[in-house]
């Protein structure tokens, strides 16, 4: 049996209570890893995210000539990179494999068309089913030679780099992933590119070129870069806990009859924090304290407690804020009374599962009321869940979003492809049986 086909069985507790430190920012960490690499100096990133997916984008990286050691648990590891500024990149003797990883696959994609050789990038059976013309159409009007497979533009993605110019570009869909592309992308052209987002997503990216010494400038939705003239200045900082990870542990404080969990070091990036303001509209019990800033980026201690919760709509700007944890959102609304509607995130649809479809079939199973909608779905809350049989279709945020439903259902839920967490959350079974003790 392969690892990620084993299942794991959760049993509720009587008690949920202590304190949890989610693993370093995956997105985050995608971008610290990427962008020290075009830096000359070294960098050093401490509580570098250590999923699968981060690890993917760091063995791009090497096999593009980049040095980078590792330090420090496997848990919490400390990167090491050594940049050789922005001409350093070189030719990968492989294809390059983005595993799971979207982020990996559209930032590459951005960055390598952009740089004087050949590439040729794939990944695993999910994210070759994902689509990539959002990526292609942008970077094609920027000069760059960069096809996919089938009409779709699936991956692999073939990219002969080019002398690309900046463009004058509207995201037709507020993704950071495509932003981001761009951006990496416009580092390298002639000319400016110019940026205008439909809806403010996380802007990870823009935070750390301007921590870098790129000359960005961002206005509301409006992003505005000059390409680089010199190196960018390299970045050493301690990577804020992931708000998407810890999501996990906000909605189970909130769902479990007795718990009380403080989240340390926890991001709370304003792109990022939808899931405190909807927990908050919901009648959670939920206080942020201890706020400081690392490296231009905001973190906190989150302390939340058991809560009587109300079903809520959400929908509009906050969805980007939200997007990967609508599923977990999903089991609290679940156990709110009243109903939660849920519209505009038809995004869900093309993440690492059809979020719509198996978050609405497996939460199902275990009895919850839910009504897929094309861009979203209707929850009918406060219907008690059983323990079933389920699976996480190899979704991370399924598995992890199934065990907290799990923690509050009668009997035992059994998840199939439990192991899929390790994508961003490799010590989640760990954290969770630490907690329910
Ligand atoms: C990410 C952006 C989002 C998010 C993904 C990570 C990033 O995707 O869902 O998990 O790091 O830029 P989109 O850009 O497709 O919205």
């Amino acid at each position: 049996m392969a690892k990620q086909d084993i299942a794991k069985t959760v049993i509720p507790c009587p008690c949920l209570e202590g304190e949890i430190t989610p693993p370093g920012d995956k997105s985050i960490s995608h971008r610290a890893a990427i962008l020290d690499s075009l830096a000359s100096g070294q960098g050093e990133i401490a509580n570098f995210a250590p999923g699968r997916d981060c690890l993917a984008t760091v063995r791009c990286l090497r096999a593009l000539g980049v040095k980078i050691r590792w330090k420090g648990s496997r848990n919490r590891p400390t990167l090491l990179i050594s940049g050789d500024g922005k001409d350093g990149l070189r030719e990968s003797e492989d294809v390059l494999n983005a595993g799971n990883s979207g982020t990996t696959m559209r930032l590459l994609g951005g960055l390598l068309s952009s740089q004087p050789f050949l590439s040729i990038i794939t990944g695993d059976a999910s994210l070759r089913t994902r689509p990539m013309g959002r990526l292609i159409q942008p970077l094609r009007l920027m000069g760059a030679e960069i096809c996919g497979r089938g009409k779709d533009s699936f991956a692999p993605l073939v990219i002969r780099g080019e002398e690309l110019c900046g463009i004058e570009f509207s995201l037709p869909i507020p993704s950071a992933q495509i932003k981001s592309a761009i951006l990496l992308a416009g580092l390298f052209a002639r000319g400016r590119t110019v940026l205008h987002q439909p809806i403010s997503s996380r802007d990870h990216s823009e935070r750390m070129l301007r921590h870098m010494g790129a000359e960005l400038r961002s206005d509301g939705n409006l992003i505005s870069l000059t390409p680089l003239t010199n190196s960018l200045a390299s970045i050493s900082f301690h990577v804020p806990g992931d708000i998407s990870s810890g999501a996990y542990f906000l909605v189970a404080g909130a769902i479990h009859p007795s718990a009380r969990i403080v989240i340390k070091d926890c991001g709370i990036n304003p792109t990022r924090t939808g899931i405190i303001d909807v927990l908050l509209a919901m009648g959670a019990k939920l206080k942020v304290g201890n706020e400081h800033v690392e490296a231009g980026e905001p973190l906190a201690d989150i302390m939340i407690q058991s809560s009587e919760l109300r079903g809520v709509e959400i929908g509009g700007d906050i969805i980007p804020r939200l997007i990967d944890e609508i599923p977990v959102l999903a089991v609290a609304a679940c156990m709110a009374k009243g109903k939660t509607v849920i519209r505009g995130a038809g995004e869900l649809r093309v993440k690492e599962s059809d979020r719509i479809a198996t978050v609405s079939s497996e939460l199902s199973r275990m009895g919850a009321r839910i009504e897929p909608l094309p861009d979203g779905m209707v929850i009918h809350g406060g219907n008690p869940l059983v323990g079933a049989e389920v699976d996480s279709h190899r979704d991370h945020r399924l598995a992890m979003s199934l065990a907290i439903a799990g923690l509050v259902a009668r009997g035992g839920t059994t998840i199939g492809h439990a192991l899929a967490a390790q994508a961003s959350y490799p010590s989640f079974w760990q954290d969770l049986q630490n907690l329910a003790g």
